[in-house]
């Protein structure tokens, strides 16, 4: 059997160099893998825990989606859905509920630093704290779970979440027999995680990063943003501390990172570094950027895209859940 790969994309905000390269970028390379088959989902009802937008979930929704198609994803070899479209998701949530330790919940990283944040202010514990957030592990199980995934890629800040879906799995198995396959964490430390404008992990809670498809000269001036310390043209720059090389080798050929380590030591200017890297990731994301454009202009295209997606996850899904209903005993009584 073909291992199944499964990961989600919370829908709060606009694709970053960053989730290029550290979730995108790897996730499409890996698709084309022989004996894989890949899931990929738009977790918009994740997104409701953490934004009570509505036209930033749909706008992120729609360049979320839009940014995969436009960098090659194949949808037809893959099965790639909106997590809000299949609603045996939102159901089989419910009996995982009805499994998962409320232990197992209070130990979960997110909610626990929402709780010392609000002691540290003098605040009651549970000070903005909803369900959705305390249970969102439960909801993530859902997804990993209903599609008999294998492996789940994600960041390191997720790995507990995974965990927490194979133990909810394991106590389901072990009271109703062997039903959903056991999902393994996979963090890949080759591909790197980018730093952002002022030097942390690229992320949207920083404000720090720099989105992926700019026109070319707003991308410049972003990159044009990033942190560097205050040596003068002509004096040697240490690569390994520098954002700009570190992105640069994100993007470059194994020769080219070699020329930028050289042009470093002989005192390369900050503004000549950023003007190169600039030049850089606009060759390589030019043409992506195009159709990007032309199918953010073009919703219709998006929307059939993942209505087929829908359609195809569903037939797993529709599947799974009623084998989960039948353990349980909700089924006919003839
Ligand atoms: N919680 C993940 C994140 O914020 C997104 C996500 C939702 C996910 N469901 C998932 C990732 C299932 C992997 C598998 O990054």
């Amino acid at each position: 059997m073909n291992q199944r790969v499964l990961t989600g994309i919370t829908t709060t905000g606009t694709p970053h160099l960053g989730n290029y390269v550290g979730a995108i970028r790897p996730a499409i390379a890996a698709s084309h893998s022989p004996g894989q088959d890949s899931f990929f989902f738009l977790a918009d009802l994740h997104a409701l825990i953490k934004c009570s937008e509505p036209q930033k979930i749909n706008d992120s929704t729609r360049e979320i989606a839009a940014t995969w198609l436009a960098l090659g994803l194949d949808v037809d070899k893959t099965v790639f859905y909106r997590q809000s479209d299949v609603p045996e998701i939102s159901e089989l949530c419910w009996v995982l509920n009805c499994m998962a330790a409320k232990g197992l919940m209070n130990r979960a990283h997110a909610y626990k630093s929402a709780v010392a944040a609000n002691l540290e202010d003098k605040q009651d514990p549970d000070f903005g704290v909803t369900m959705g957030l305390y249970g969102y592990p439960v909801l993530m199980a859902a997804d990993i779970l209903m599609f008999g995934a294998h492996k789940v890629p994600v960041g390191k800040d997720q790995i507990q979440h995974v965990e927490m879906a194979r133990d909810i799995a394991q106590r389901f198995n072990h009271h109703f027999g062997e039903v959903f396959t056991l999902p393994e964490v996979v963090v890949d430390d080759k591909v790197a995680v980018l730093q952002g404008l002022d030097g942390r992990k690229m992320s949207k809670s920083y404000g720090n990063t720099i989105p992926l498809f700019l026109p070319p000269k707003k991308l410049q001036k972003s990159i044009n943003k990033i942190k560097t310390n205050l040596l003068e043209p002509g004096e040697p720059k240490d690569p390994e501390t520098s954002t700009v090389f570190q992105i640069w080798q994100a993007f470059a050929s194994e020769q080219q990172t070699q020329d930028m380590r050289t042009a470093f030591a002989d005192g390369i200017a900050w503004g000549e570094a950023k003007k190169q890297l600039g030049t850089l990731i606009n060759e390589q994301v030019a043409e992506a950027r195009d159709q990007y454009e032309a199918l953010m202009a073009d919703p219709v295209q998006i929307e059939q895209a993942l209505q087929q997606g829908a359609e195809k996850a569903r037939t797993y899904s529709r599947k799974l859940l009623a084998e989960v209903k039948h353990a349980v005993g909700i089924k006919p009584l003839i």
